[in-house]
């Protein structure tokens, strides 16, 4: 049985905790389904002022949904749209402090206001990205940003 343990300190020294709790969770799976599954459900749980996270793989043309925390999903993003296909397209984290101001944005929860996005890259080939997305304006910061995209790289490390 998987017990969370809550998260202390300064938002660094969480983002640690966590990054050992998803090593922890990870740890002797390589199926990037199972894999992202259980992230999803961790991050959703861990993380406050969510209202989804999860990921997008990329199927060699655009990203079709993949496990998530949230509510159901556009299933199919192609690269030239969205803030994940600005992320798959460009391989550089989205940071978007307010989603109405991002063109092209795509709404999938009218509730979101923020969104973080990460794209996973494995030697150099796009996987998908991981997409986390806030009721509130500008949730994600710098620190954010960071924690979240090393917990990407565990994740990708976790398929070899
Ligand atoms: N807002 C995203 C679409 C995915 S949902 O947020 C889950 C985008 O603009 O790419």
């Amino acid at each position: 049985m998987f017990t969370s343990t809550d998260l202390s300190g300064d938002k660094p020294q969480q983002y640690a905790q966590l990054a050992d709790q998803v090593r922890a969770l990870l740890h002797g799976e390589r199926d990037r389904v199972a894999n992202a599954a259980n992230l999803s459900a961790l991050l959703y749980h861990a993380l406050p002022d969510l209202n989804w996270a999860g990921f997008y793989f990329h199927d060699g043309v655009e990203l079709v949904v993949g496990p998530f925390q949230g509510l159901p999903a556009c299933v199919r993003i192609p690269l030239d749209k969205g803030v994940c296909g600005a992320a798959a397209r460009s391989r550089q984290t989205q940071r978007v402090d307010d989603v109405d101001a991002f063109p092209g944005h795509i709404a999938c929860d009218s509730a979101s206001r923020s969104e973080l996005v990460v794209p996973l890259l494995h030697d150099n080939r796009l996987v998908g990205v991981l997409d986390l997305d806030s009721p509130l304006p500008a949730r994600f910061d710098v620190q954010d940003q960071e924690g979240l995209e090393a917990i990407a790289r565990i994740y990708v490390e976790s398929l070899t």
